[in-house]
Formats: structure tokens, C-alpha cells, sequence
């Protein structure tokens, strides 16, 4: 297959698109955007995703010119345009901004909403990161609080993030994982955090009033599923640096890392905490049942499949 992508209906090579630089995207980070995969070509949670967008552009207070029809036959159209074969797996990449303007914050000035979907094969993640676990460190920059910038509006504007990540990379960490400015745990850069604690899985709330500032992770949503089906306990709690001694996993969600193990834990003031190398014994099954999950999903949207 071939990295693809459509801007505003045209399609080309990914490294031949283009965009204007007066589009506010670009200018601002004035966009949103999902990011969803294929499992034998059957788009995962592909509804969710969009409704997560609408709920994106709300917050965004971003009125979509693109109704949710219009933009799944485009990116079918771009998926078609890739050449992606039976066998092959895509990364679906689709940005909302609000259009180009003048130079000016002001965003009744742009008139019309742009797309930008990009198609790609799926993220190949260090293998390390699934034999042994990613190494996370808190960082000192902390997540933004939703009463300034809602991190449930996943926008185009990452950063926040880049930043807490550049931080613990020099660290020698793989991944941050972030805490709110009243010092709780949120989530990692691009991805959610769970716990393991007695035999339960425990994960930071995302609604705003709790303040603990994460994306409401699909990823995440699943890994509740999975627990329900097979009878493991799923709760979401406030949590804070000092209650990871008392967690014996943790792992990472997201839609491209799937159900990542992390090996260790690095706090602010430099102390470490371990966990099982390659992900202890709930998370390994919670990967192996995650796997499940997702044959099944795909079996039964089977008819959605995009090649
Ligand atoms: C900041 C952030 N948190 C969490 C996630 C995980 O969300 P999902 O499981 O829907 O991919 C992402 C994914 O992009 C993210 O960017």
C-alpha cells in the first residue's frame, strides 16, 4: 500500500498533500482529529471514534460542514486510493479544522471546516515496548486543566504533550506519564494508564469535574468491556503518585499500542517503582482477551470492512 491522503476531496500521495498556511490548523491548532485502525479491514470502533470527534467539535465549539456520511465514503474513497491489499492492515488519520481565515483568533472568521485524512500502514511500536514494557517518567510540566484547554477535545494541538514528552525523553524514559496541575495522575502523552490493584483494574477518571484531565480513551472503553466479560473488577478513581507502591501492574491504551505493559515507573523526586517485565499476569491475559474482543467486533461489523 501506499501512504495516501485527501485534502479537502483531493487525493494524492501523502508527501505530495498539501495544505494552505493560512488554515487555522495549521496557524493555531485550531483542529481536531481521530485516530482509528483496521482489523481485517474492519475500521475498530469506527462510530465511537466519530461521535467522539462530534463531541470534540462541541467542546471545540467547531460547527462541522462535513456531515459524518460525507466524511466515512472520503475516507473510504482514500483508503480505496492507497492499494492497500487483503492482509494489510491501515492507520486512519482524519483532522477537522476550522478552515482558513485571515490572521485573526477570531473563529467566526472561517467559514467553512477542512478535512485532511491520511492512510497509512498501521504504527510499527518498538518491540521492546510489548516483551518487556515502556519506562514512564513524571515529568514537571503538567496536564492542562480543563478549565483552560479540555483534554476530551482531542485537538490538533499536541502541545502540551510534546512537551511533557521532550522532558522525560531526556530522562531516558519512553513516555510521560502526566499529572494534573493538583497533582494527579492523568494519562500517559498519547495514550490512557490502568492499574492492577488486588487482582482489579484501576484507571484516572476523564470527566472534567474530577479534574484529573484525560482523554476518554476508546481503548481504554474496551478494556472495561473486556473486564466485564470475563469477570474482572474496572473502576475508574482520582489517583495519586503516592498510591502506585500499592499497584502491582500498569499498562497503557490506546488505539495504535492496543494493551501496552509498563515495566517502571519513574516519580518526579527520582525514586522508581517496578513492575513485571513484559506485564504481569492480569495484563497479559487482558491482552490476550483484548485480542478476543476485537476478532469478535470484527466478525460481527464484518459488513463494514474496507477491503
Ligand atoms: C492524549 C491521549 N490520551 C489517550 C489516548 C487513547 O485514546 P484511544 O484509546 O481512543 O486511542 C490518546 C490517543 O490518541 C491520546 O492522544
Amino acid at each position: 500500500m501506499q501512504a495516501t491522503a485527501n485534502v479537502n476531496g483531493l487525493i494524492t500521495a501523502a508527501s505530495d498533500a498539501k495544505i494552505s498556511i493560512f488554515d487555522r490548523g495549521f496557524l493555531y491548532g485550531d483542529s481536531i482529529y481521530e485516530v482509528v485502525r483496521t482489523y481485517s479491514g474492519v475500521p475498530f470502533y469506527y462510530d465511537e471514534h466519530f461521535e467522539r470527534l462530534e463531541n470534540s467539535a462541541r467542546l471545540a465549539q467547531m460547527e462541522l460542514s462535513q456531515s459524518r456520511l460525507f466524511l466515512k465514503e472520503e475516507i473510504r474513497r482514500t483508503v480505496a486510493s492507497s492499494n492497500v491489499q487483503a492482509g494489510e492492515e491501515v492507520f486512519i488519520r482524519y483532522a477537522i479544522t476550522r478552515g482558513e481565515s485571515v490572521l485573526d483568533l477570531d473563529p467566526a472568521l472561517a467559514k467553512k471546516t477542512s478535512y485532511i485524512i491520511l492512510v497509512k500502514p498501521i504504527v510499527d511500536w518498538n518491540p521492546r515496548f510489548y516483551q518487556e514494557g515502556m519506562w514512564l517518567a513524571m515529568p514537571s510540566i503538567r496536564r492542562n486543566s480543563p478549565l483552560a484547554l479540555d483534554p476530551n477535545i482531542k485537538s490538533g494541538n499536541y502541545l502540551n504533550n510534546i512537551l511533557a514528552v521532550g522532558e522525560v525523553k531526556k530522562l531516558g524514559a519512553d513516555d510521560a506519564l502526566i499529572l494534573s496541575l493538583d497533582g494527579k495522575l492523568t494519562e500517559a502523552s498519547n495514550s490512557n494508564v490502568c492499574f492492577v490493584q488486588d487482582g482489579k483494574i484501576i484507571s484516572p477518571p476523564h470527566e472534567a469535574g474530577t479534574n484529573t484531565g484525560n482523554l476518554k480513551g476508546l481503548t481504554k472503553r474496551a478494556v472495561a468491556e473486556v473486564c466485564k466479560k470475563i469477570g474482572v473488577g474496572y473502576s475508574e478513581r482520582p489517583l495519586r503518585p503516592e498510591d502506585i507502591p500499592s499497584m502491582k501492574e500498569c499498562f497503557v491504551s490506546s488505539a495504535t499500542r492496543e494493551i501496552m505493559p509498563v515495566c517502571g515507573i519513574r516519580f518526579e523526586h527520582g525514586a522508581k517503582q517496578v513492575f513485571p517485565s513484559g506485564g504481569g499476569e492480569l495484563t497479559k491475559r487482558l491482552i490476550q482477551e483484548y485480542k478476543k474482543y476485537v476478532a469478535e467486533y470484527t466478525k460481527t461489523h464484518a459488513k463494514e470492512a474496507f477491503f
